[in-house]
C-alpha cells in the first residue's frame, strides 16, 4: 500500500492515533522517566574509597602476567571529604570516559551507561562520555560516538544494548592490544569501562595492565544473563552475588514457562520442554524452577554427582575401578526424565513442564568429552594452519573424514582414537553436526545453537516406547471414571476391576493402573477369555475397549527455546536499580583513580537498604583454564553450587513440584517484568534463599 505523505500528516493530527502509533509505547516513555533509587553515598557531593580487608588466592600466572594490578585491594565507596582540596579537584575534574559493551546483551546495560553519564556530568558537566560501537571491535578499530543526554535519556530503563550495540570481539593478540591502546590515546581517554562477562572482564584486566603506563584507567562491570559472574573472597564472603541482567532474563523465561503451565495444565496433552539460555552454568534454570515450580528442572551441575549404582556394584564385585560409573550419560539422563513422565502418567497426568538449561551438555559424560576433544582439535588446527578448520572442512563428511584420519594414525595418547570415532559416529547426524559447529572468538562452544532438547527427547521417546511395550508406561484411570463407564454399560465394576487393574483392590488408590500384561487389545481379549468374561468368537465390549484406549499414554512433546527473547527484555526494577548503581560505582572508582577493578554492589542478596558499592580487583580473579586447546589466564566462571541453599531448596521441592500424585499441580505464576508496583519482587529468589541466614541454619542442622 502506498501511503501518501499527506495521509501520514493527517493521521498524526489526531492525538489519540498519534499516541498509539508512536514508536515509543506509553510504558517505554514511563520507563524513560523512572529514576532508579541510588545508594545513599551517591547522593553526596563526592565519594572516596576505603580499602576493604579481603584476601584472594592468587594464581602465580596472574602475578606474572598482570604485575601492575595484582596487588590492588577491594575498595568500598564512601562519602568523600569536600574539604580535602586535592581529592575534591581530582573527583570533579573534567574527564573523557569511553564505554564499550561486550558479549551478549543483558537487560540493564543502558542503565549502566546512564549511571556513568549522570555521575560524570554531576561531577563535572564538561566531562565527555564516548560510546564504542559494536563492542570491543569499536575499541580496536576506533569506531566511537560521543553520547549526548538525548541518546542516554532515550534508552533509560529499556532493554538491549541498542545505544552503541555490542559484539564478541576479543582483544587477544599483541596487535589488537596495540590498536586498542592507540584508540584510547588518540581519543585522549582518562578511562575505559568494559561492560561484559567473564571473558570481557578478562580483557579489561589485560587492558588495565597495558594502559597503566599511559595513565588510562580500565574498569569492568559484571554483565551477563547467565549469572556466572559471581565473586567471593578467600573466606567465602560474597562480594558480587550476581551479574546484572540475570534477574530480568530469568523472569522473562519464567513468565513464558508459566504461560505454558497454564496452557498445558488446561489442555493436558503435551509435555512442554523448555530449554533456557545459560551457556554452561544452570543459574537461570534454577531461578526459573523457583519462579515457576515447573514439574521437572534439570540442573547441569547436579548431574556431576550422579552415580550409576549398578555399574559401581559390578566394578566393586570384580575388584575394579569403573570411572564411567560416575557422572551421567545422555541415555541415563533420558531414563531419569522418562521415569518422571511415567510416574505422572500413573496419576492420569499426560502432560508436564520440563526445564533444561542450554549448557546441560557440558555436564553429560560422553558429550562433555567430545566437546573438550573437538575444541582442542579445532583449536590446534586453527593454530597451526593458514585456513581455519571450518573453511578447510566445509561439509560434515569432510570433518568426519579428518577426524577419522586422526583416529587411524593410531598414535599413542592421541586425542581422537578409534573408539572415540566409533562412539561419535553412533550419534545422530544432526547432533554430530551441532557438536562440530564453529566456536566463538573465545573458543566457547555455541550451546544455544545446539538442539539439546531434541536429542534428549528423542531418547526419551525411544525409552518410553520400550517401557510401554513392557507394560510399564500406562495412564492411570480415575476410579470414579471407570465406575461410571461400567455402570453406564450395565457392567459390574467389581467384577471387571480386578481383572483389568493391578491395584483395583486397594481402595486408597484413586487412579487405576491397567495390568502390566495388558499392552494391546488382544492382550485384553486374552485376559477376558482366561477369566471367562468373554468367549473366543465374541468382540470386546466397547466400554472395556474405551477404558483400554484411555490407558494408552499418547506421549507428545512441544519443544521451546527461551534465549534471545529474554536476553532482550526490559529490565526488572532490580536490574534497573542494580545497573544504575553499578554505573555510579564505575564512575566513583574512576574519579578516585582506580584501575584494573570491577565495579560491584555488595549485599545484593540482602535487599536495597543493605547495598554497598565496591570495587573488586580483577587480577586476583584470574586463573589458568584450557581455551582453544591451550592454557589461558581467564576470569573463573561461577557455576551452580549444589550445596547452596537455593539448590537445596529446589532439590527438596522436586517431588512436590513433580506432582506424581493425585494432588493438583503446584505451578507458580511470576508477575510480568515491571519496574513499578508494590508486588514487584526486589531481587532474584536464588539470591533471597542464598542470603537467608535462617535457611543456612536449618540446612546445616540436617
Ligand atoms: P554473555 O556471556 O556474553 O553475556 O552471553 C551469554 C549468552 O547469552 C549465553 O546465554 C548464550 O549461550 C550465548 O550468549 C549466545 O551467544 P550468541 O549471542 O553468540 O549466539
Amino acid at each position: 500500500m502506498n501511503l501518501s505523505h499527506d495521509f501520514f500528516k493527517q493521521l498524526m493530527n489526531d492525538p489519540e492515533i498519534r499516541t498509539v502509533l508512536d514508536d515509543k509505547s506509553l510504558e517505554a516513555k514511563e520507563r524513560n522517566n523512572f529514576n532508579p533509587p541510588l545508594c545513599d553515598v551517591f547522593r553526596k557531593p563526592m565519594t572516596q574509597l576505603e580499602k576493604g580487608n579481603h584476601n584472594f588466592f592468587i594464581d602465580p600466572e596472574a602475578k606474572r602476567q598482570l604485575p601492575d594490578i595484582i596487588n590492588s585491594k577491594v575498595q568500598y565507596v564512601t562519602e568523600g571529604n569536600t574539604d580535602d582540596t586535592h581529592a575534591n579537584e581530582q573527583f570533579h575534574k573534567k574527564r573523557r570516559i569511553g564505554i564499550a559493551f561486550s558479549g551478549g546483551p543483558s537487560p540493564g546495560g543502558h542503565n549502566v551507561i546512564a549511571g556513568i553519564f549522570d555521575a560524570a556530568k554531576k561531577a563535572n558537566p564538561d566531562s565527555v562520555i564516548i560510546g564504542f560501537l559494536m563492542g570491543l571491535d569499536g575499541v580496536i578499530e576506533s569506531e566511537a560516538i560521543e553520547l549526548t543526554k538525548e541518546d542516554v535519556d532515550h534508552y533509560r530503563n529499556l532493554g538491549g544494548f541498542t545505544i552503541i550495540k555490542t559484539g564478541r570481539a576479543k582483544i587477544n593478540s599483541p596487535e589488537k592490544l596495540r590498536l586498542s591502546r592507540q584508540t584510547c590515546k588518540d581519543l585522549q581517554l582518562d578511562a575505559l569501562v568494559i561492560i561484559g562477562g567473564d571473558d570481557s572482564n578478562t580483557n579489561a584486566a589485560f587492558l588495565a595492565q597495558e594502559l597503566i603506563k599511559d595513565g588510562i584507567q580500565v574498569i569492568g562491570v559484571p554483565k551477563t544473563i547467565d549469572g556466572d559472574v559471581q565473586v567471593r573472597d578467600e573466606d567465602g564472603n560474597v562480594l558480587c552475588a550476581i551479574s546484572f541482567g540475570f534477574h530480568s532474563a530469568s523472569r522473562s523465561y519464567s513468565q513464558q514457562i508459566s504461560h505454558l503451565c497454564s496452557d498445558g495444565g488446561s489442555d493436558v496433552k503435551y509435555w512442554h520442554v523448555c530449554k533456557v539460555m545459560g551457556r554452561v552454568a544452570s543459574h537461570i534454570a534454577l531461578e526459573a524452577a523457583l519462579q515457576t515450580h515447573a514439574n521437572m528442572t534439570l540442573i547441569g551441575e547436579d548431574l556431576i554427582n550422579y552415580v550409576d549404582k549398578k555399574r559401581l556394584a559390578n566394578s566393586q564385585h570384580n575388584n575394579e575401578i569403573d570411572f564411567d560409573a560416575y557422572g551421567v550419560t545422555l541415555r541415563q539422563l533420558s531414563k531419569i526424565v522418562s521415569q518422571a513422565i511415567v510416574r505422572r502418567a500413573r496419576y492420569g497426568k499426560n502432560n508436564g513442564i520440563l526445564i533444561i538449561p542450554e549448557g546441560i551438555l557440558e555436564f553429560i559424560n560422553e558429550i562433555q568429552k567430545f566437546i573438550i576433544k573437538l575444541n582442542t582439535i579445532i583449536g590446534d588446527y586453527n593454530n597451526t594452519h593458514q585456513k581455519d578448520f571450518h573453511t578447510a572442512f566445509p561439509t560434515l563428511n569432510d570433518k568426519l573424514n579428518y577426524l577419522k584420519s586422526i583416529a587411524e594414525k593410531n598414535e599413542p595418547y592421541s586425542i581422537w582414537n578409534l573408539h572415540d570415532n566409533e562412539m561419535f559416529n553412533e550419534i545422530p547426524e544432526f547432533f554430530r553436526e551441532d557438536l562440530l559447529m564453529e566456536r566463538d572468538t573465545h573458543g566457547n562452544f555455541p550451546f544455544s545453537l545446539v538442539e539439546t532438547e531434541r536429542v534428549l527427547m528423542g531418547l526419551v521417546d525411544d525409552y518410553l516406547k520400550e517401557l510401554y511395550h513392557k507394560g510399564l508406561f500406562k495412564l492411570g484411570i480415575a476410579r470414579s471414571y471407570f465406575k461410571k463407564i461400567m455402570n453406564n454399560s450395565d457392567l459390574n465394576p467389581q467384577e471387571y476391576g480386578p481383572i483389568l487393574f493391578e491395584n483395583y483392590t486397594n481402595s486408597n488408590h484413586h487412579f487405576l493402573l491397567l495390568k502390566k500384561s495388558i499392552v494391546s487389545s488382544s492382550d485384553l481379549k486374552k485376559e477376558l477369555i482366561q477369566t471367562e468374561k468373554l468367549l473366543e468368537d465374541n468382540d470386546i465390549h466397547p466400554a472395556l475397549l474405551k477404558i483400554f484406549n484411555k490407558s494408552i499414554p499418547n506421549f507428545k512433546t512441544r519443544l521451546h527455546f527461551y534465549g534471545y527473547d529474554g536476553r532482550g527484555s526490559n529490565p526488572t526494577r532490580f536490574d534497573c536499580m542494580y545497573a544504575y548503581n553499578l554505573g555510579n560505582t564505575a564512575f566513583s572508582l574512576i574519579a578516585n583513580g582506580i584501575t584494573g577493578q570491577m565495579a560491584a554492589v555488595k549485599n545484593l542478596e540482602k535487599g536495597f537498604t543493605h547495598w554497598e558499592p565496591i570495587g573488586i580487583p580483577l587480577a586476583p580473579l584470574m586463573h589458568l583454564e584450557e581455551r582453544k586447546g591451550k592454557l589461558s589466564l581467564v576470569m573463573e566462571k561461577s557455576i551452580v553450587d549444589t550445596k547452596s541453599p537455593a539448590f537445596q531448596v529446589v532439590k527438596k521441592f522436586r517431588e512436590k513440584w513433580l506432582a506424581a500424585n493425585d494432588l493438583p499441580e503446584c505451578y507458580r505464576h511470576p508477575a510480568p517484568i515491571r519496574f513499578t508496583g508494590d508486588t514487584e519482587e526486589d531481587r532474584p529468589i536464588t539470591l533471597i534463599l542464598n542470603g537467608s541466614n535462617y535457611l543456612k541454619k536449618i540446612l546445616t542442622k540436617e
